[in-house]
């Protein structure tokens, strides 16, 4: 019985100087907060694999692009991520020049395709490519069929009456897919041009969802007909046996340079940089495959899922990151979709 109480005795005296050791520095250094901008999907696996590979225990949380950029500036007098990972690389930029997130240059720089190296150079090494995506939709072959309409080829098509309530696509204020639409669009026809697009279109839009992706799993169920999104996320429908068809459009299309940055202040600043670094390896970016996500990564030692939408055989805009990912035109732009499209009439 003594003895028992002893032992007793002994472990609490242990557990107690154990947790006290492990609250000082111990939780300094073992920890690390994600903010993580692909899909759950991806989120997890990939934050499982870090934690396994450095014992670092990972807290992640799971937001949009622009979701995430509103949080970091929302955060940063008293920043409480430490490493924003995925998402498209507009938000990334517009953070990078309000001086949001911290420069590092990882010695897995010269391994990555130059479209990655260019995102890190021209934010002052603040951000960094992670994979590639273009943009375009998806349809629901059989309703398509079903409702006996053309397959639509291009942007054009969306605007047409029998497409009425049936266009899925994001908030371009929480989604960075969505931002890309509205900047490609911008690009291919024009400023003014582009608005009067997105606003015959609005009349066909049956629901600006707040995640990216989204629109493609509505496509998948025949919740809605057509859905805006980029093309890998179709492609991640489609795998699964859904009746998806994915288009990139005849006009043209633009694409997204996911990124990474680390948030400045950041409380765990060692272990973002080796979340960083290991993100970057191939082994890291191949977990992206079994999470059923078909971006091009970013190191050229990486393989290219074979599903992968192949960006050389689509018709692609030089999206000009520069100017599309700067502060003063990304919030210019979202407060003219918010004043012309979002509350334009659908008559
Ligand atoms: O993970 C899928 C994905 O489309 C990424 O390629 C992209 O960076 C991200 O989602 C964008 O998500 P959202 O539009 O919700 O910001």
């Amino acid at each position: 019985m003594t003895n028992t109480v002893n032992r007793r005795l002994a472990f609490g005296a242990l557990a107690a100087l154990g947790l006290s050791m492990s609250a000082a520095p111990a939780a300094a250094q073992g920890e690390l907060t994600v903010y993580c901008s692909v899909q759950e999907e991806w989120c997890r696996p990939m934050m499982q694999a870090f934690e396994r590979t450095t014992g670092i225990k990972v807290s992640m949380t799971r937001k949009s692009s622009g979701e995430t950029y509103a949080q970091l500036k929302a955060e940063a007098a008293n920043p409480r991520g430490d490493i924003w990972w995925g998402g498209t690389g507009d938000p990334h930029l517009q953070a990078a020049e309000e001086n949001l997130t911290e420069p590092y240059q990882s010695p897995a720089l010269p391994q990555l395709q130059p479209w990655a190296r260019k995102q890190a150079e021209q934010s002052g090494f603040k951000t960094v490519g992670i994979y590639a995506g273009a943009l375009g939709y998806s349809f629901n072959t059989q309703q398509l069929q079903r409702r006996n309409i053309a397959a639509p080829k291009c942007w054009a098509d969306l605007v047409k009456p029998e497409f009425r309530d049936e266009v899925q696509v994001a908030d371009p204020n929480s989604s960075g897919t969505a931002y890309t639409k509205v900047a490609t669009l911008v690009q291919l026809m024009g400023e003014d041009k582009a608005f009067e697009f997105m606003r015959a279109m609005h009349r066909n839009v049956n629901q600006y969802t707040r995640s990216g992706a989204a629109p493609a799993r509505a496509v998948a169920t025949g919740e809605s007909l057509v859905g805006i999104t980029f093309l890998h996320d179709a492609v991640a429908q489609a795998v699964t046996g859904a009746p998806v068809q994915i288009v990139a459009p005849c006009e043209g299309t633009g694409y997204e340079i996911g990124s990474m940055s680390i948030v400045k202040g950041a409380r765990n600043m060692a272990n973002a940089k080796r979340f960083y670094d290991w993100a970057l390896t191939p082994e890291a970016q191949a977990i992206a495959i079994e999470a059923k996500s078909y971006q091009v990564p970013s190191n050229t030692a990486s393989t290219v899922p074979p599903q992968s939408p192949k960006l050389a055989d689509i018709k692609m805009i030089d999206y000009d990151f520069a100017k599309y990912g700067s502060s003063a035109e990304r919030t210019r732009l979202l407060a003219r979709w918010d004043a012309e499209v979002r509350n334009a009439p659908r008559r």
